[in-house]
């Protein structure tokens, strides 16, 4: 019981530590402007579930993309307006020599490495964020994760009271310093916070927005969906500089 009760309290702590230290937005801007569509985009995490979706689906729309990838063979995707890029985003480098000619970047950086202090989200961004300043790239879409900043506690009770402080504490701490570093820039960003993810197919209807995500169930919704909302991000500035929730 005591066990119990102790665990209890260190999901509420870590819930309150994520809330604190992830991104508190702003309410969104109400009378966008219309602006215009880059058209070279540098997909960072290409190779990964959500990469691969907006890849595909920013291919469809008609961009340039440069896939930043460690493994070029696991893209297995060819196309005439598909460029690789080699890379890690630990290595500032290879991320900044991919950035050369970019005029937006849309990261969906992630990965398994859950069980034990990582900074690879925080600091592979930080790379992508000075390799943008370097080269006057304005934009940035980065998917991280509803459960942190202003939507603590909305991936429902079994994330936040099983699978968060049990199975991802360290990954999501490093995504509240990831947002923050996002959210420090100059730079026109927008962080999207999808709630659980499934491989389904894109079918909407998207719900977006600040309060998105249910404290008590899970919401969910597939990686296409939320590559098509954030390529959508890159030509629309309602979000501009806020972290959205996602979900269907
Ligand atoms: N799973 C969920 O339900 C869920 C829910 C909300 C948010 N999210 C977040 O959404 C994001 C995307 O998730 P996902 O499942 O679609 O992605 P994923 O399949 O985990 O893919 C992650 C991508 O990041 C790349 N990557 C990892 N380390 C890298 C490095 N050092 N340099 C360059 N690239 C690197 C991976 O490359 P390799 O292929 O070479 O490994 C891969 O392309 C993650 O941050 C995740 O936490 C997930």
């Amino acid at each position: 019981m005591k066990l119990l009760l102790f665990f209890a309290l260190y999901a509420i702590a870590l819930s309150a530590a994520l809330a604190l230290a992830g991104h508190r937005s702003r309410n969104p801007s109400s009378a966008p402007a219309p602006r215009r569509r880059p058209a070279r985009i540098l997909i960072v995490g290409a190779t990964g579930g959500t990469g691969r979706q907006l890849v595909a689906q920013a291919l469809g729309l008609g961009y340039e993309v440069t896939a930043f990838v460690r493994d070029p063979s696991k893209l297995g995707v060819e196309h005439p307006r598909l460029r690789v890029a080699k890379g890690d985003v630990l290595d500032y480098g290879s991320v900044e020599a991919a950035m050369r000619g970019q005029e937006a970047v849309v990261s969906a950086l992630g990965h398994k490495r859950y069980f034990g202090p990582s900074r690879i989200l925080s600091e592979g961004t930080r790379n992508v964020l000075r390799a943008m300043e370097a080269h006057n790239v304005r934009r940035i879409v980065c998917e991280t994760s509803l459960g942190i900043g202003d939507s603590a506690g909305r991936m429902g009770l079994y994330y936040t009271f099983m699978v968060i402080p049990i199975v991802v504490p360290f990954y999501f701490w490093d995504k509240t310093r990831q947002e923050r570093s996002i959210a420090r820039s100059n730079l026109e960003w927008v962080i999207v916070r999808p709630g659980v993810m499934t491989n389904g197919e894109k079918r909407g209807p998207i719900r977006h927005g600040r309060h998105v995500g249910n404290f008590l169930w899970t919401v969910r919704i597939s990686r296409a969906d939320v590559a098509d909302f954030m390529l959508e991000q890159l030509s629309s500035d309602t979000y501009l500089r806020t972290a959205v929730g996602v979900s269907w």
